[in-house]
């Protein structure tokens, strides 16, 4: 290697100089090497094939290769045997973890703490780069509203302010400061964009967004992401009303870099150039390959056209070098930033650091912050003075694989500790009576349900471990139906027939439709597969040695037909009054005897449990907001403060979530917004004031695709334990005039 930017400048390297380098480097390369760079494939070891590939300069990055031995062997095969010597980048969907799994993205938002999520992707980047990958494919930040997508999993729910923060948490907690670092990740901001608007909940299913929807939707998380300095970014599979993202100039190009500045990377996602064929976009590869370059996606992952055909398209005019430089600058780049140039190899002195105790603290307090405490009939804390057999039932008591959840492809199961093992070491063998009654989530038969109800009986309490199995969500994983899968549901009638008191926990990918459930257990417990140290996070909470904080972070459906269903929806034109449910309407009925409002005959209206709730050992307490004047004009901000009360015997963790209302605008508004959140402790009796500063970018929404206005008129403004209580205060937003402008 020679010349001044293959020394040993790259760690401390500014914007400026990594840009020269990037100029100098590319002033070296032949139009080959420069297509090698943008050439994405999945490892499989140190094989010939991989080898040719990489002495060819035929490719610019790995991912899927997770042995620090091989990492180097193709690391150095990339820097000693090519002409150039440029490093290549490892990558891995490090999704909620590598080897400690956390719980998944879905279960870390029901934590709603930013640190908390920050934390557990610093944890991440550290063990996955140890093994030498420095680049994740994560946070997703896909905004879902339809549990049936199983992909909901991976993100953090249905709210745009909510998936927005902690996606920059997560994005800060695998680059850290210095992403030269040997220790970061780069982070990638995916699926851009609208994924999890996916038509019927099915996925890679197409997307009917109109440009205001998505912009006020779907686009804030990734420019968020983007302000935070996210790395690189992957387009999504899905079209946007007829045009995939992966041949989406508008997206990728005219929004991501020239509106918002982005001059990160882009990898399409797996095969998605090439899927542009079916989705009917493209004639062929090659035309893929031109559209996708002309769009500005930067990397080919796993599509081979640009490796196949962008030689081609060059010499034939179709795509300009200068096009092809522009992609590989920002592959090179990346590079510089990782110092990948200066530092491209694990040290093995360090490699493979996975589970110290610190790591494992972290991810049982990821699983104590994130469980989610939905009913509560007096079963719980568990009370050993009156509680001596504990009956531990169902397939996900001793579940160490599908604890884990979707995308824990680094998992060893071995080191998972399930609830089971967790309740044993803390109450003793002898006082748990283990009866799976099913071995799996999805098993329809009846046949372990009598020692399950037996040993219910002996108990003094049953702990009842349901759920889905990890494989149930996640990608392409998509259900119709959201209740309990397989016999779940039976077997908790029969427990509670027997009269012990029965705690549900749930684990699963995606919010239950739990309507035919919940009068069948004395208390619920939602947690969102929560990773390696599952059972002792749910331990110490069902002990009550730790107070439950969770709150969700979507709507749960009372039945599946509800979906999609979210708590920031359009108030209609007959909001929902005057429901006759199905059950009460009588014989012959005519045709306009029910409400004539909008609610489901058979659901009624609203979810079983709304956005931003969750119960705890404690009770809460919130006074009226107070807000800092009733009239503003569109440039003024607004304090708006509240107290909070512990009213309970216990200390515990709330979440005061800060909500608007915009009451008339061109377009309607949503019945509330979430514009803030703050989690804190509070011990009984104690209070504290709670303020938020709402902004003219607080009120503002789109009114065309263009412009984002605050618009005068009358708001609402609370400060509520959920998306669905508290009383608000109102204030006006008055357009400026000469006087009030000089106020
Ligand atoms: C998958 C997923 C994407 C992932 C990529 C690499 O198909 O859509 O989220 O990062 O391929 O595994």
């Amino acid at each position: 290697m020679s010349g001044c930017c293959l020394s040993t400048m790259g760690a401390s390297m500014t914007d400026a100089q990594i840009d020269s380098c990037v100029v100098d480097m590319i002033g070296r390369m032949t139009l080959a090497e420069k297509i090698g760079q943008l050439n994405q494939l999945s490892g499989y070891g140190y094989a010939p094939d991989m080898i040719g590939s990489i002495r060819d300069g035929a490719v610019g990055s790995i991912l899927n290769e997770t042995d620090p031995e091989v990492v180097n062997k193709l690391q150095r095969e990339a820097v000693e045997n090519t002409r150039l010597g440029i490093p290549l980048i490892f990558a891995r969907d490090v999704i909620h973890g590598f080897r400690t799994i956390f719980p998944i993205p879905l279960g870390q938002a029901a934590s709603w703490n930013r640190d908390m999520v920050e934390e557990g992707a610093r944890v991440a980047a550290d063990e996955a780069s140890s093994v030498g990958i420095r680049w994740t494919f994560s946070p997703m930040l896909d905004i879902a509203r339809d549990a049936r997508w199983g992909r909901m999993a991976e993100g953090f729910g249905e709210d745009t302010y909510l998936t927005s923060e902690l996606g920059v948490a997560m994005v800060k907690g695998y680059q850290s400061d210095d992403l030269s670092a040997p220790n970061t990740m780069a982070a990638c901001a995916k699926h851009f964009a609208g994924y999890g608007a996916a038509e019927s909940g099915r996925d890679y299913n197409t997307t009917w967004i109109p440009e205001i929807q998505l912009r006020e939707t779907y686009l804030p998380p990734f420019k968020a992401a983007s302000d935070a300095g996210a790395a690189t970014f992957m387009c999504s599979f899905n079209d946007i009303c007829g045009v995939p993202s992966s041949g989406n100039r508008h997206l990728l190009q005219e929004i991501l870099r020239d509106e918002w500045g982005f001059d990160g990377l882009m990898v399409s996602d797996w095969g998605s150039i090439q899927q542009m064929i079916p989705h009917g976009y493209s004639a062929d590869l090659s035309q893929a390959a031109a559209q996708a370059a002309d769009a500005g996606v930067d990397v080919d992952m796993e599509s081979y056209a640009y490796i196949s055909h962008l030689n081609d398209l060059v010499t034939a005019g179709k795509v300009s070098e200068a096009r092809v430089d522009s992609l590989v600058a920002n592959v090179l780049r990346l590079k510089y930033r990782l110092g990948l140039f200066d530092n491209p190899y694990v040290d093995m002195a360090t490699a493979s650091r996975f589970y110290t105790a610190g790591n494992l603290d972290a991810a049982r307090r990821a699983v104590e912050e994130s469980a989610i405490l939905l009913k509560n009939a007096g079963a719980l804390p568990i009370d050993k003075s009156k509680v001596k057999k504990i009956a531990v039932i169902g397939p996900m008591a001793d579940a160490p694989y599908d604890q884990a959840g979707t995308w824990s492809f680094d998992l060893e199961k071995s080191h998972s500790v399930t609830p089971l093992a967790a309740l044993e070491a803390k109450y003793g063998k002898k006082n748990i009576i283990y009866v799976p009654g099913l071995t799996f989530s999805r098993q329809c038969t009846t046949d372990g349900f009598a020692k399950a109800v037996e040993a219910a009986q002996k108990a003094d309490l049953v702990l009842y471990f349901a759920g889905e199995e990890a494989v149930l969500s996640g990608e392409a994983h998509c259900r119709t139906d959201l209740t309990l899968p397989g016999a779940q549901s039976d077997l908790l009638k029969e427990l509670h027939a027997t009269g012990t008191p029965v705690v549900m926990v749930i684990q699963a990918g995606r919010p239950l439709a739990l309507r035919d459930d919940v009068d069948n257990a004395d208390a619920i417990v939602y947690c969102f597969h929560g990773g390696t140290m599952t059972g002792p996070g749910l331990t110490n909470l069902l002990a009550g040695e730790v107070n439950f904080s969770g709150r969700c972070p979507v709507s749960f459906p009372r039945m599946s037909g509800q979906v999609p269903i979210y708590y920031n929806r359009k108030n209609t034109g007959r909001p929902a009054q005057g429901m006759t449910l199905i059950d009460e309407i009588p014989l012959e009925a005519g045709q306009t005897s029910t409400g004539c409002t909008s609610y489901y005959l058979d659901a009624g209206d609203g979810p079983l449990f709304p956005f931003g709730y969750g119960l705890s050992y404690t009770t809460f307490a919130y006074t009226d907001p107070v807000i800092s004047a009733t009239e503003i004009t569109p440039d003024e901000n607004l304090k708006v403060i509240c107290t909070v009360t512990n009213t309970g015997a216990v200390e515990g963790a709330e979440v005061a979530q800060l909500y608007i209302r915009d009451h008339v605008g061109k377009l309607i508004r949503p019945v509330r917004e979430l514009r803030g959140f703050e989690k804190f402790n509070l011990k009984p009796g104690e209070s504290r004031q709670v303020t938020f500063t709402l902004t003219p970018d607080d009120l503002a929404f789109f009114t065309s695709p263009t412009t984002r206005e605050v618009e005068p008129g009358e708001f609402s403004v609370w400060i509520s334990s959920d998306s669905n209580s508290g009383n608000p205060a109102t204030f006006n937003i008055v357009a400026a005039t000469p006087d009030v402008a000089s106020r």
